[in-house]
């Protein structure tokens, strides 16, 4: 096997000239720990619309030491059981799991003010990559790391083995954490969720951080660093815009069916004051999530290619759905969308009114978010605006 001791050092140089590595002790585990090791049996390379298989054996050892330093999220798994050795041809699927690209593994890491001597949960093991950047520092007994899929953690396991590593690798629903390792110093999310379980914070110390990108959009989604007190409330705030899958057992279904019928029945229609395709934005998206939690946003056309928006709430039987007439009323706000409501929860009222304060604020950024969780609820505002606060009650 070629030596991949020069694309970790290119790795960590241009990490750290991109001032996203900033610990010595993180470069050194990026210096020494072989990505390559926990990308097999292979990635899938997105080639517009389709995935190419890639994998160790087979491939020329250059151009495949050449892929796995590659600066991108390498895909290593599709549609829940696909890997690339068992196909030859480019294929379709959905992405679930991988190795996440370098500048946001260790992005997080950083973020996660980690110090010798610290217990770390990890939720998401994947390949295994980022456990190992921090077993590298803490040890292998400091790091356990939980992972859904029994077979992209047997995977995960063997890589952190060959790499030296005999750390705690646990397939399991990383939702509720791992009480028998606990407590931790620090928790970190490499799947999205759409709000923190309170079980991570009942498993960490009184002072000990929580990391992990909160929504449940493919986009507008957040990093919320959570810092826990001694009374099992935890206070936040979003660190800025992340993206990751979702975790399985959150993951949204997406809406199906015949999307008229579904909206047939209307209690109420109106011409819209803010037009849906302004949740096209990262920072209205993330505000939409906090005024409806809960929501699915899908985007439809019909057949003369009509743009159609819908915003669904299945738990709250409720729905906004959007039409664009064509002729904009002129004032320039709802550009011409009207918006027909169904349901207990008028939604796009909530969403609209959230906005429309939003805006007023003067468009404050996704790090101007804070929030506040005990087991009850989850309460996010963004400072000095009464109207820009949301309190998420549980059960
Ligand atoms: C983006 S990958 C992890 C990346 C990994 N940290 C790395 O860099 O190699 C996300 C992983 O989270 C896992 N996952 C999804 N839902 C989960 C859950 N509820 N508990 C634990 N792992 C979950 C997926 O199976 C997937 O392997």
């Amino acid at each position: 096997m070629n030596d991949s001791a020069p694309e970790r050092r290119r790795l960590a140089g241009l990490l750290a000239q991109n001032g996203v590595l900033t610990s010595p002790w993180l470069r050194a585990a990026v210096e020494t720990v072989p990505r390559e090791l926990f990308l097999r049996p292979g990635v899938f390379l997105d080639e517009g619309g389709a995935w190419l298989p890639v994998t160790a054996v087979g491939t020329d050892p250059a151009a495949w030491l050449k892929t796995a330093y590659s600066y991108d999220t390498l895909t290593t798994q599709l549609d829940g059981h696909l890997t690339a050795d068992q196909v030859s041809d480019p294929v379709r699927g959905v992405p679930t799991s991988s190795s996440t690209n370098p500048a946001t593994v260790v992005g997080m890491i950083e973020t996660l003010e980690v110090d010798a001597g610290h217990r770390v949960l990890e939720v998401g093991t994947g390949t295994g990559y980022s456990a190992a950047l921090m077993c590298h520092y803490l040890g292998e007994d400091n790091v356990t790391t939980v992972e859904v899929d029994p077979e992209v953690a047997a995977r995960a396991d063997t890589a952190l083995e060959t790499a030296g590593f005999s750390t705690w690798t646990v397939t399991g629903d990383g939702l509720l954490g791992h009480p028998r390792r606990a407590p931790y110093d620090r928790v970190i999310a490499t799947c999205a969720v759409r709000r923190i379980p309170h079980t991570w914070i009942r498993q960490t110390t009184p002072g000990g951080i929580i990391l992990a990108t909160v929504g449940s959009w493919g986009y507008g989604t957040g990093l919320a660093k959570v810092t826990v007190g001694d009374d099992g409330t935890a206070e936040g705030r979003i660190t800025g815009r992340s993206s990751f899958m979702q975790a399985r057992s959150q993951a949204v279904v997406p809406v199906s069916g015949d999307l008229s019928a579904r909206t047939a029945h209307a209690d109420s229609e109106r011409a819209a004051k803010v037009p849906p395709t302004v949740l096209d934005e990262w920072m209205p998206a993330f505000i939409a999530q906090l005024a409806a939690p809960g929501a699915h946003l899908v985007r439809a056309a019909r057949s003369d290619g009509t743009k159609l928006r819908y915003v669904f709430d299945p738990e709250r039987e409720s729905f906004a759905a959007f039409t664009l007439d064509g002729d904009s009323d002129g004032d320039g706000d709802g550009d011409g969308w009207s918006v027909r409501q169904g349901g207990p929860v008028a939604l796009w009222d909530d969403i609209e009114r959230a906005l429309t304060a939003w805006h007023a604020a003067g468009r404050p950024d996704i790090t101007a978010v804070r929030f506040h969780i005990t087991a009850r609820s989850h309460t996010y505002w963004i400072e000095g605006n009464p109207s820009l606060r949301w309190q998420h009650r549980l059960a």
